[in-house]
């Protein structure tokens, strides 16, 4: 169930409206391939602890503005905050130790890697990295207290049986359990799923979204793009609506649904008006 805690509520329901307590602020961010404008957002606030789900048809500008906030893609323009801290040239792994991670609409699992392999490559102080600590010795202490926290965030998403198994032999619904374990590696504030459900299992969907209810009871933020509005309606606290790279409609659950540009954006006609 939606945070009952969540003051959103009372807000306008106005593209851009601040929120109370905004863990992210985006401004103008602006981004174009050859003549397309991809993403063309003015302004969007994430409100701390709380699901917000991002929808909008396909081609509307999703994946790319997680893309962007999460420094995997660059934008012409524009500027955003985590926690009032700039991100904009921020490249994609520093943007997840300052605290937001991303999974990706295609799973990114590395199929010959184990899945525990696959979570230790996540690790904020993974071995690799850490020249000066392997140096006098400390790597041996990470490596060990590493393995520890991905057995464990294994053993919650119910993969940890799973542990010694070529990431390639999961299933789709496992592989994305995978994604959002191996995400929490580097204990991030704000979390981000492209499609989660996407091609899983009917069996596993409950799964998932009992995972992502969890995180935010957990005081995560989550931010979530998603097309099954059954699924958006049962578990976001807030709904954000882009079309064509612009931010056409946010609100509650229950307000996105009846809003009459949102049925356009996704339908093309007033909804009951004759074609
Ligand atoms: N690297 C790229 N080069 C050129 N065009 C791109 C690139 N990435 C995205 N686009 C275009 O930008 C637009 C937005 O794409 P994006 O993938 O962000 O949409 P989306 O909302 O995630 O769609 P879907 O629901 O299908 O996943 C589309 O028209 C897409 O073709
Ligand atoms: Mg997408």
């Amino acid at each position: 169930m939606p945070s009952s805690e969540a003051p959103l509520d009372d807000l306008a329901r106005t593209p851009g409206v601040p929120k109370p307590d905004p863990i992210l602020i985006v401004d103008n961010v602006q981004r174009t391939f050859g003549g397309l404008q991809a993403v063309n957002v003015q302004s969007l606030q994430i409100q701390r602890g709380t699901i917000t789900s991002l929808i909008g048809p396909n081609g509307a500008g999703k994946t790319t503005l997680f893309n962007l906030l999460t420094g995997f893609d660059r934008p012409q323009h524009g500027d955003w905050h985590l926690n009032g801290g700039a991100l904009v040239g921020i490249p994609s792994f520093r943007v997840a130790r300052r605290g937001m991670v991303r999974t990706f609409q295609l799973t990114k699992s590395l199929a010959r890697l184990t899945v525990l392999e696959n979570m230790l490559v996540a690790a904020k102080d993974q071995v690799g990295e850490s020249f000066w600590g392997g140096l006098f010795g400390r790597w041996r202490h990470i490596e060990a207290a590493n393995e520890a926290k991905a057995m464990a965030s294994l053993e919650r998403f119910g993969l940890d049986h799973m542990a010694s198994h070529y990431a390639g032999s999961l299933s789709g619904g496992q592989r994305k359990l995978l994604e959002m374990a191996r995400a929490l590696m580097v204990e991030p504030e704000v979390i981000m799923l492209d499609e989660p459900m996407a091609g899983v299992n009917p069996a596993l969907t409950q799964t998932l979204l009992g995972h992502i209810s969890a995180l935010r009871d957990d005081g995560k933020t989550v931010v979530f793009i998603e097309h099954d509005m059954d699924v958006v309606q049962e578990i976001s606290d807030w709904v954000v609506v882009l079309s064509q790279g612009t931010v056409i409609a946010e609100g509650p659950p229950a307000h996105i649904a009846s809003n009459h540009d949102v049925i356009d954006a996704y339908l093309g006609l007033h909804h009951g008006e004759k074609p």
